[in-house]
């Protein structure tokens, strides 16, 4: 869907269509000439990071695997509890691989930082992450993120993966949300 559609639900585009297309492409630039000797494992964050894998993995250039964890911090609601669960476990045995954990966001850094404490338990050869958004602001911990699509403003935004209550995933670019739809 794409933000005519979407009309009044939606409050202003933050980053259109082509801006996340165009910055997707540098990133999977980026990842195939870190990784052009390695064997890379992508680590797709469901339900978030759909759109970002999907896309990501097809811009690169390189042999590359998949595979994919669903954790749970947010409920329905818009903030992080911090309370992390593993709703979906990697099926791939991450020992001596090299992980790059794909994620649409990082707010508080809080999932994220639980996530990679979890996967670097399991004997990694190398874990980094990619992520197309960041709020700085909302930094609650310090997390090293190589590869970040764009920083962004700390408001809620749906879109390219991103819901709210499990809606607007389907979106093509990443926008903020019309106060009439949270009431
Ligand atoms: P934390 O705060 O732990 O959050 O870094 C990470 C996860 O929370 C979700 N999240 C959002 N989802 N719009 C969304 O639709 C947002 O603005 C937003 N901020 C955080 C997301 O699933 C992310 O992986
Ligand atoms: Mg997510």
């Amino acid at each position: 869907m794409d933000a005519a559609t979407a009309g009044t639900d939606l409050e202003h585009v933050l980053l259109s269509r082509e801006q996340v297309a165009t910055r997707i492409a540098e990133l999977a630039a980026d990842l195939d000439r870190d990784y052009a000797d390695k064997d890379v494992l992508l680590v797709g964050v469901l339900k978030g990071a759909v759109m970002v894998m999907a896309d990501l993995s097809r811009a690169m250039n390189i042999p590359l695997s998949m595979d994919f964890m669903a954790v749970s911090s947010y409920g329905s609601g818009t903030k992080s509890s911090g309370v992390v669960r593993i709703l979906k476990d990697l099926d791939t045995d991450i020992l001596g691989r090299h992980v790059v954990v794909v994620e649409d966001i990082i707010d508080s850094g809080l999932t994220l930082s639980w996530l990679l404490a979890n996967l670097s338990s399991r004997g990694p050869a190398s874990v980094k992450v990619c992520a197309l958004l960041r709020k700085p602001e909302a930094a609650k911990v310090e997390v090293d993120v190589e590869y970040v699509g764009y920083d962004i403003p700390n408001e809620f935004v749906v879109g390219y993966g991103l819901d709210f209550a499990d809606k607007y995933r389907n979106l093509d670019c990443v926008a903020t949300l019309a106060p009439h739809v949270y009431s």
